[in-house]
């Protein structure tokens, strides 16, 4: 097998400063794709209710009360960045949840607390990856899951706005690790990989409700972008959404399923 290309390291994206602002309106999901995930995830996890559950990296919340409902919980909600908190704790407010400081290095719950994690995209935010995974191995029962959902550099999907940025194939490269890659820190750290999810993400939506939100660019891939190709990106959307001319594509909701030892 050819070794990977070299990839540029990128610098953090500023969940604080500037995604907090628009993160909950650009990356809103209808509820029923929130109730596909829950109902998948779910597939995964014990039958039996309630089950206790942390959202780590819970960014405004757009997960965590839809967490409580299926799974009964209590769900913490584990989130570093205080603008992005303070947006879940004044709108994504359930009677189970309950939002905390803290990061995947440094969980601030006892041992042995879950029976599950959720990893919802910010696996590859995480900087001290090693750390993380023990610690996720602490705060879980024996035999506790960890759902993490990510990108793979192995399969970046091809988003319906790929095209239009076509640099963000080399910058999401640079991004996330490969899916074998991350097996193997979570193999380290004790977990067993239990399944690998490739969950069709349908088209879903008006396109000019997508193309309005894409353009509070609250994928992070776009704080890595000139605002030059930003602009031109969007110059060519605007005029192929005139024209009804925008592809519209399926993508795929990948997730890895691991399980702590017993
Ligand atoms: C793309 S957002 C995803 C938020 C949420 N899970 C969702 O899907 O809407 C990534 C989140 O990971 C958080 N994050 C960054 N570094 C982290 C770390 N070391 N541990 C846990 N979360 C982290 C960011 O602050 C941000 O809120």
């Amino acid at each position: 097998m050819e070794p990977d290309p070299p990839v540029p390291t990128l610098p953090p994206v500023d969940y604080d400063q500037v995604q907090h602002q628009t993160y909950a309106r650009g990356r809103a999901l209808p509820a029923e794709a929130i109730q596909r995930y829950m109902t998948t995830f779910g597939d995964y996890l014990p039958a039996r209710r309630p089950l206790v559950g942390v959202d780590l990296g819970s960014g405004t919340g757009r997960f965590t009360p839809a967490l409580a409902e299926a799974f009964g919980g209590p769900i913490h909600g584990v989130e570093p960045a205080d603008g992005m908190r303070r947006t879940a704790e004044a709108g994504a407010r359930h009677p189970q949840v309950t939002y905390l400081a803290g990061r995947a290095e440094a969980i601030p719950l006892p041992g042995a607390a879950a029976d599950f994690v959720l990893m919802f995209l910010s696996w590859h935010h995480v900087s001290d990856k090693p750390a993380a995974a023990r610690e996720i191995a602490r705060v879980l029962k024996p035999g506790g899951r960890l759902i993490l959902r990510g990108t793979f550099r192995d399969r970046i999907p091809d988003h319906w706005w790929r095209g239009y940025f076509p640099r963000t194939w080399d910058i999401e490269r640079a991004m996330f690790e490969s899916e074998a890659e991350t097996c193997a820190r979570f193999e380290a750290a004790g977990f067993r990989t239990v399944a690998s999810v490739q969950m069709e993400v349908p088209f879903e939506g008006d396109i000019a409700d997508l193309v309005a939100r894409l353009k509070f660019r609250a994928v992070s891939v776009f704080e890595h972008l000139t605002e030059a190709e930003i602009a031109e990106g969007f110059a060519c959307i605007d005029a192929d959404l005139a024209a009804g001319t925008i592809a519209e594509k399926a993508t795929s909701g990948d997730f890895i399923v691991f399980e702590a030892a017993s």
